[in-house]
């Protein structure tokens, strides 16, 4: 499978930001949440995992890792664009997303390069489910705004697409022994544990903000889609845990049916509407 980089553009209105999604700001101020981490996010899995690329031998994972980077890249680009509209409307989620660049800075001055593949190819791991689960079940994203939607459908497909890169070159440089198992399952543990800690303190604090706390309602809706229907945090579990098995693959579970709807998505977003209607 190799990947292909795309430039699309989504335009996303701004003034949906906090309540872009059809079962409210406390959901759609959760996905945000996650935005926050993406564009240093990826950053960082692109440092990780450039670092190895000279011990790269397979010309097929070389050109792999290239689209890898290409396509890491286009995601930090429009999802710095997606947090720039946070930004606007809650000026403390700057500090937020900073708060993640330092600890990310910080992992890639203190810890050994391996650790840091380790934690890239955890963070993919999550990012791919969590993808699956965003394109397996039409109810995620049912009734949210289109081009909110449109970012989180390309996003979920392209991490599709790419899954198993930074996975296999942790394979080809690290090799598949007990040691290679050790660091690749402690990094799934530190990073989970880590990217849940920060990621729900951020969630309550933006929605503290928004005065949306005590919005009884809106907490139920959140648990309900969260853990009940769709249950998209619930449906996570299993497959998180499949990264325990030592002879883990990403393609063990293959969702590659889902590639066949990147094409008409590419055709709608490859040109903003913005440039198509000139001013
Ligand atoms: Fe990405
Ligand atoms: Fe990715």
């Amino acid at each position: 499978m190799l990947p292909i980089r795309r430039d699309l553009r989504f335009d996303l209105p701004p003034e949906r930001i906090n309540n872009w999604h059809a079962a409210g700001p406390h959901i759609s101020v959760f996905m945000n949440t996650l935005s926050l981490f993406f564009p240093v996010g990826e950053r960082f899995f692109i440092h990780s995992v450039r670092h190895y690329r000279e011990r790269i031998k397979d010309p097929e994972l070389q050109k792999a890792v290239a689209a890898f980077i290409g396509q890491e890249a286009m995601h930090g680009r429009e999802h710095e664009e997606y947090n720039a509209h946070m930004f606007q409307a809650v000026p403390q989620t700057v500090g937020m997303e900073r708060m993640v660049a330092r600890l990310l800075g910080f992992v890639q001055k203190y810890t050994p390069a391996s650790f840091q593949l380790s934690a890239t190819i955890a963070l993919e791991h999550f990012t791919a489910i969590m993808a699956d689960g965003l394109l397996r079940d039409p109810a995620i994203l049912e009734g949210a705004e289109s081009h909110y939607a449109a970012i989180w459908n390309w996003h979920a497909l392209e991490e599709t697409e790419h899954k198993a890169v930074a996975y296999d070159v942790w394979r080809a440089v690290m090799g598949r022994n007990p040691v290679s198992y050790v660091i690749r399952v402690g990094g799934l543990i530190v990073a989970s544990v880590i990217l849940w800690g920060i990621a729900i303190s951020f969630h309550l604090r933006t929605i503290a903000l928004l005065g949306e706390l005590g919005n009884r309602s809106g907490w139920r809706q959140f648990f309900r889609y969260g853990f009940t229907r769709p249950g998209f945090l619930r449906k996570l579990v299993l497959p998180w845990l499949s990264y325990f098995r030592p002879g883990f693959h990403p393609w063990d579970h293959d969702n590659s049916e889902f590639l066949e709807r990147i094409r008409p998505l590419e055709y709608r977003y490859a040109k903003t509407e913005r440039e198509a209607q000139p001013a």
